[in-house]
């Protein structure tokens, strides 16, 4: 059997959430939707194959992620919708405590330190959050 002939390949888990992210021009919410301070949750798709992902608010500034984990790719949320430490200066992960930067992600703590949340792009346009090109 040719190549062009093989049956495809079924997507891992990973690759199965990726074909729910949300595509650039997808319109979030509207940002006085995310009090500032706050953090609200997404999530696309249904099942194992569900794309989940958070928008952080800090005045005008935002930061987004997929909910998940470089360390074993489960979500991070403590509780639904809720993502950050206790003085509300970093993420943190609720499945075994890696702590993240808000700014960019990194992990700073945890058994995934040095690794990075997958950054959601997203803009503010016409005051609705709408996700832009990676
Ligand atoms: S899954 Fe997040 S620290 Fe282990």
């Amino acid at each position: 059997m040719s190549d062009e002939q093989a049956a495809p390949r079924a997507l891992n888990p990973l690759e199965a959430r990726e074909v729910n992210r949300p595509q650039p021009g997808h319109v979030l919410c509207n940002l006085a939707d995310i009090p500032d301070g706050a953090t609200k949750a997404f999530n696309f798709g249904k099942g194992f194959e569900q794309y989940k992902m958070f928008v952080l608010r800090r005045g005008d500034a935002l930061f987004s992620y997929a909910n998940d984990c470089p360390h074993v790719h489960g979500p991070l949320d403590w509780r639904p919708g809720e993502f950050l430490t206790e003085d509300n200066a970093f993420i943190i992960c609720a499945m075994h405590g890696a702590i993240f930067q808000i700014e960019d992600g990194r992990c700073v703590a945890g058994p995934c330190h040095g690794h990075y949340l997958s950054a959601v792009p997203v803009a503010v346009v016409d005051g609705r959050i709408v996700v832009v090109e990676r």
